[in-house]
């Protein structure tokens, strides 16, 4: 990466102290540091609204933080904590709080000759997103003379109407393109790859139509559970938490038509041409919810979902969601698609996988065990990241009986290690470049599509720990999953 292509900047974290950071973003930016991939004028700014944390407080919570999570040698952690972390308290936020964290910006970048170049980053409960946006507009921190740019964690709303009001909100203090809307599925090298995977191949894009394709299965399976954090799934569920971003991003990326350019808008205006011509999702015949009972991961007892601390005996939250999904446009009409993500499931596995139409007759028929199989893709996202083409072959000997193989490509064999997906968003960030982040249309428009599933609930099904979800998701065509 070219590092003479990023400019100075000031990187504000609203909510520097909270676990994102802590596990992720520092940990990212870190990282970028010792790879030398940061300008050398860089300063970062923990704001939050404990009073009790001061910069040497922030360094030392930061240097623990570093090291639990195994990174480098000490006297480098030290070095870059020393050198560029500091810490803002923004009290109870008023104005007068707000004004304080301005000066103290200005200050900063008067000590570091920064030329205001700002990137202020909602690393927040999604509750105080817009009374930070106003409080830092309010504050004059919307503008500078170099450039400002606002990242917004997910969730981005809660519904359609949720999305629709922070979009406003924030518009009244910034232009879109400050905005950065962050998706962190976006950030990994294999989703990247979707893109160059199908517009560098014309073999594939050949074949990427209704002609072609039989099915295509969008999965995102977690072996995870909730990990402490009732309070937030809750209020969230597999459709708010999964199918209405990350999924639902997948689904454009293997859907949309060839932008005209490898940028941001033109990208941007193709998913949004998806998102419109997906049709209405038919509740009764076309989703299965599920909940997670007791059962059992990697020959491990774990409890039920609803046995997890903070959850009611009772919740109606769905831990999984099936779906089947249409596209009523030239390519794909009549391609039945599935998104389907759920927790607690058989292990972790993030896969998207694309049947193509099977031989119309088969000429070996005649022989025993010829069934002949569809060819599919199977690109896998995560773990062992890369993809299989799998076809059939005759194996040895007489009589002919036909096996399914397939040609293999692994990211980690080709290129060794892949890099974090926050460290590619933030360097994106500070390059300005908003390709992997969504725009506000887009985000309303994924919600708008789920709109009817969040209003009228379908029925909850149980299925346990370690399964691959309920079998009643065997009902429209999941049983592979
Ligand atoms: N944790 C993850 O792995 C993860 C993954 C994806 C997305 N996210 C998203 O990232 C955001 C932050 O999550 P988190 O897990 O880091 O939360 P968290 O651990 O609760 O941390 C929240 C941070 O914000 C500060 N804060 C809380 N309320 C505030 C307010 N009203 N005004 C200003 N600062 C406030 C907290 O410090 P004080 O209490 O001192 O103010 C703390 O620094 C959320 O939107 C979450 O959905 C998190």
């Amino acid at each position: 990466m070219d590092k003479t292509r990023l400019e100075p900047y000031l990187f504000v974290i609203m909510g520097g102290t909270g676990d994102l950071m802590r596990r992720k973003l520092l940990p990212a930016l870190y990282r970028l540091a010792i790879q030398n991939q940061l300008p050398d004028n860089h300063q970062l700014l923990a704001v939050a609204r404990s009073a009790d944390m001061d910069d040497n407080g922030f360094r030392s919570w930061a240097h623990d933080a570093l090291t639990a999570a195994g990174l480098a040698t000490e006297e480098q952690i030290s070095s870059w904590c020393e050198e560029c972390l500091h810490y803002q308290t923004l009290g109870a936020g008023t104005p007068a709080d707000y004004r304080a964290l301005a000066n103290r910006i200005v200050t900063l970048e008067h000590a570091h000759r920064l030329p205001q170049n700002r990137i202020f980053y909602l690393a927040l409960p999604p509750t105080a997103f817009m009374p930070t946006v106003e409080g830092l507009g309010e504050a004059g921190l919307n503008h500078s003379q170099g450039w400002t740019r606002l990242v917004v964690e997910k969730p981005f709303g809660r519904d359609y109407n949720s999305a629709r009001e922070l979009n406003h909100f924030i518009h009244r203090f910034l232009d879109e393109r400050q905005v950065y809307r962050i998706d962190h599925y976006l950030g990994k090298e294999t989703v990247q790859n979707l893109l160059v995977f199908r517009f560098a191949n014309p073999i594939f894009e050949s074949l990427w139509n209704r002609d072609r394709v039989e099915s295509v299965k969008i999965m995102v399976a977690e072996d995870l559970g909730i990990e402490g954090r009732a309070n937030y799934y809750e209020q969230a569920g597999a459709v708010r938490d999964v199918l209405q971003n990350h999924l639902t991003q997948l689904l454009t990326l293997v859907t949309m038509e060839i932008p005209a350019a490898f940028e941001a808008d033109a990208i941007h205006t193709e998913k949004m041409k998806v998102l419109r011509q997906l049709t209405p999702v038919h509740i009764e015949n076309d989703v299965v919810l599920g909940q997670y009972t007791e059962g059992q991961i990697n020959g491990k007892e774990v409890s039920g979902y609803r046995q997890e601390p903070g959850v009611t005996s009772d919740s109606q939250t769905e831990t999984f969601v099936a779906l089947r999904l249409y596209i009523a446009n030239w390519r794909w009409q009549g391609v039945p698609f599935y998104l389907s993500t759920g927790k607690r499931l058989h292990r972790q596995l993030t896969k998207i996988s694309v049947t193509f139409r099977s031989a119309p007759v088969s000429i070996f028929m005649p022989f025993e065990s010829c069934e002949i199989h569809s060819n599919v893709l199977e690109i896998t996202l995560q773990p062992d990241e890369g993809f299989d083409l799998c076809f059939e072959v005759k194996s040895l000997g007489e009589p002919i009986t036909l096996q399914t193989h397939s040609l293999h490509f692994r990211y980690a064999e080709a290129f060794g290690p892949l890099p974090d997906a926050y460290e590619t968003l933030l360097l994106d960030i500070m390059r300005g470049d908003k390709t992997l982040f969504i725009r506000a249309d887009v985000t309303e428009a994924s919600w708008r599509i789920y709109a009817p599933l969040l209003e009228q609930k379908p029925p909850l099904y149980f299925y346990p720990a370690g399964s691959w979800g309920p079998l009643e998701a065997g009902r429209i065509n999941f049983q592979n999953i």
